[in-house]
């Protein structure tokens, strides 16, 4: 085994693994990205397919992959290496993960420029800026600020080093107690954000587009991109549950805390779809409006409402926070790598990997403005990345992890590590080894135009 023992944190306790893993998975693509997809492609249908891959799917992959960073207790590829020799197969498993640490940095890059948008939409609406403006008002400004290379960059930038601040100092300390108060304080503002969804006198009309699937809208590119959203916003098949599982302590079920993370999650994609389509129909904004749709709908309830200035400084505070407790996971695993493997001290790792990522940050930034044109199959540097990573590298690190700890791993350790019952185990086991392979690989065929 390459690379030293260096001595490893962990949670202090499991509700603090919860929070955290909780924290990873609920962040931008919850609220900024699972509404424009559910609204690109086809509302209910959208939404109804992306909770069952996440019951049926990525679930039982969310265990294995904890699971897997329990035993091994080292970063992901370390981890994967270590079990693969426990279980007397192939040391090149151990690519899997880095195939997962190489994802996670991709999605870092314009993760961060994302990041970036909801700090500057922080001050934006604080200090009054969109008062009395109307949709097309507020769309200007949005539009204004994307078409400017520097000003994202100067948010970019502000993002991606209080990440790398964070991270540098390990994961106990201030990222616990910061999620410890986010995941309440975003439950609380989601909710009175539908409240004001309410009063629009279109909410009907927006729950039903997201709750009740039109089975006429089903294509083949709509099943891929849930299914690769589900990975996403689950935290899965990049590594970070891997790096995650490694600090929790033994005698947690991994199973509940699984549950728990993935309820939490879609209660709040959900709640931000509730909140956000109402204005979608109220104001006329075209569905496939794309990654700018709650730059556009929310700071019009914020306009509007009293208080708005305040209370809508702090939403995007909150998101903002929302999407550093998932950057910080983003990057883990990446640096673990580098500190246990390749001898780097944490600070070091941190920064070695963080400017990268910046720099290859700057591709999504352009692809707003000026690389807007420079298009590849049809797709800008942003759109590029961001099927790259959610709708073919996530899927297939899932269906290698699944493959990996259904078919490979050794049955007596998966035995011991997971304390279920006989029914929920045979359960996960059957999903793990039979379903997620199958259905995976089945959607994945279909996408990419094999079958
Ligand atoms: N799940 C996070 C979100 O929904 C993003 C993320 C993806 C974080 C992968 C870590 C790993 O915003």
């Amino acid at each position: 085994m390459r690379g030293k023992r260096v001595a490893r944190q962990q949670w202090s306790s499991s509700l603090m693994f919860v929070l955290a893993a909780t924290g990873s998975a609920v962040g931008l693509g919850n609220i900024w990205k699972f509404p424009y997809l559910a609204g690109k492609h086809g509302g209910g249908i959208f939404v109804l397919v992306y909770l069952l891959c996440l019951l049926l799917l990525c679930i039982p992959i969310m265990v294995a992959e904890i699971l897997v960073g329990r035993i091994g207790r080292r970063n992901p590829v370390a981890s994967l290496e270590i079990l693969s020799q426990l279980s007397g197969c192939r040391k090149s498993w151990r690519w899997l993960g880095t195939l997962g640490m190489v994802a996670g940095f991709l999605i870092l890059s314009y993760y961060s420029v994302i990041a970036g948008w909801t700090l500057s939409y922080i001050f934006k609406t604080a200090t009054g800026e969109f008062r009395g403006h109307d949709a097309e008002g507020v769309e200007n400004f949005f539009i204004e600020f994307i078409a400017s290379p520097r000003q994202q960059i100067v948010w970019h930038t502000l993002f991606m080093t209080a990440t790398l601040v964070i991270v540098a100092h390990g994961i106990q300390g201030g990222l616990e107690k910061a999620v410890e108060l986010l995941t309440p304080a975003l439950f609380l503002i989601l909710t009175i954000l539908m409240g004001y969804a309410l009063g629009t006198g279109e909410f009907m009309h927006g729950a039903l587009f997201l709750l009740f699937p039109d089975i006429s809208n089903l294509t083949a590119e709509t099943v891929l991109a849930a299914l690769g959203h589900a990975f996403f916003s689950l935290s899965i098949a990049m590594g970070v549950m891997i790096a995650y599982g490694s600090y929790l302590p033994n005698g947690i079920s991994i199973i509940k805390a699984s549950l728990i993370v993935a309820a939490a999650d879609t209660v709040v994609a959900i709640m931000a779809g509730l909140a956000i389509f109402p204005l979608v129909f109220a104001n006329h904004v075209p569905l496939t409006f794309g990654p700018g749709l709650i730059f556009k709908t929310l700071p019009m309830i914020f306009a509007q409402m009293p208080g708005g200035t305040l209370f809508g400084g702090l939403f995007f505070v909150l998101l903002a926070i929302a999407a550093l407790s998932s950057s910080i996971s983003l990057i883990e695993p990446t640096v673990a790598w580098l500190v246990e493997d390749k001898a780097l001290s944490r600070g070091m790792a941190c920064w070695l990997s963080g400017m990268t990522c910046w720099f290859l940050g700057l591709g999504t930034v352009f692809s707003f403005n000026i690389w807007r044109d420079l298009t590849v199959f049809d797709k800008t540097f942003f759109q590029g990345l961001d099927f790259l990573t959610s709708n073919l590298l996530l899927p297939l690190n899932g269906l290698m992890m699944a493959i990996f700890v259904g078919w490979f791993l050794r049955h007596k350790l998966t035995r011991s590590e997971l304390d279920a019952g006989p029914v929920l185990f045979a359960c996960w086991w059957l999903l793990i080894r039979f379903v997620a392979p199958g259905a995976v690989m089945l959607i994945f065929m279909q996408a990419i135009g094999i079958l």
